[in-house]
């Protein structure tokens, strides 16, 4: 596939894609969803892939969605290509995300690394909603995503504002895992990204999966949702393996299974 804003590099069971748009900051336009779709949809399925890691340059991680791409647009436009809707398939991609972040991560770019499971940051990364200052709100997770995260009190701050919050800001609230410095972020970010792709991959969608249900509804229905799913775990392989290891003082060996 010919790719015009990432590059995508493989290396064992980690896929590394850096957005590469560096004219317009990184900023997020169709056509480069659609590639970051068109690259990770595929891979998505692969069993031999354990973990993605998205990326940007040093100075932004992401600018936004794409301010010329939108700014002419009508309401019917927006609505009848229901715009942003795909960047739930890449929120809705089964392998874990994680997040590198040097420099910008506004707008879009926030919630780009929102959708991410783990958020590995630089120290001088910076993250913001500055949508209002364009007239408009946030699109793609920045008030429901935002807010679930760090809280009203913290999301209307930056929402209102459009304010932008340092890495350790972001760390505090809950937005970010990790503040790391900047020449080590995608180094941290491919360490965490070969440990979880080493565990059985069956045990970590199911974690990922039990982690965002917590988001999504009571605690009641979520300890069971969590008991359930720890259940259906001992049909694995792995389960198996990974206890069986354990017992034996070896490593284990997982297959997915
Ligand atoms: N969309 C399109 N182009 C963008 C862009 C964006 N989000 N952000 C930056 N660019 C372009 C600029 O237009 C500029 O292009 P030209 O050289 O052709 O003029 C180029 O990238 C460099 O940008 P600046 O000259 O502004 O760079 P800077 O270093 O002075 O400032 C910045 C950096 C503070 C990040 C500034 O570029 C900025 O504020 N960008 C916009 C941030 C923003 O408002 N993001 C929200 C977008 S809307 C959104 O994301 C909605 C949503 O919920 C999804």
């Amino acid at each position: 596939m010919k790719m015009n804003h990432l590059k995508a590099e493989r290396d064992g069971r980690v896929v590394t894609v850096r957005l590469h748009r560096p004219h317009a900051l990184n900023a997020l336009s169709s056509e480069l969803l659609a590639e970051l779709l068109g690259v990770l949809g595929p891979l998505d399925q692969d069993p031999e892939v354990g973990c993605f890691v998205v990326t940007g340059s040093e100075k932004v991680f992401a600018a936004g969605a794409d301010i010329r791409e939108m700014a002419g647009r009508s309401a019917v436009d927006m609505m009848s290509e229901d715009y942003f809707a795909a960047w739930e398939d890449f929120a809705d991609l089964r392998t874990p995300k994680i997040a590198a972040v040097s420099g910008y991560a506004l707008g879009g770019g926030c919630e780009l690394a929102m959708m991410c499971d783990l958020v590995v940051a630089g120290e001088s990364a910076l993250f913001g909603q500055p949508e209002i200052k364009l007239g408009v709100i946030p699109g793609i997770g920045g008030t429901q995503r935002l807010t679930r995260l760090v809280g009203r009190a913290k999301a209307l701050d930056l929402v209102l504002t459009g304010r932008t919050m340092d890495a350790r800001e972001a760390e505090r609230c809950g937005l970010v895992s990790r503040v790391v410095p900047d020449d080590r972020v995608l180094a941290e970010a491919l360490e965490a990204a070969a440990a979880i792709a080493s565990y059985g991959r069956t045990a970590v969608r199911a974690a990922r999966e039990c982690v965002d249900r917590a988001l999504e509804t009571g605690l009641r229905d979520g300890l069971r949702f969590e008991r359930r799913v720890f259940h259906a775990l001992f049909a694995t392989e792995d389960q198996k393996e990974g206890m069986t290891a354990f017992l034996e003082k070896r490593p284990p060996r997982f297959h997915g299974r």
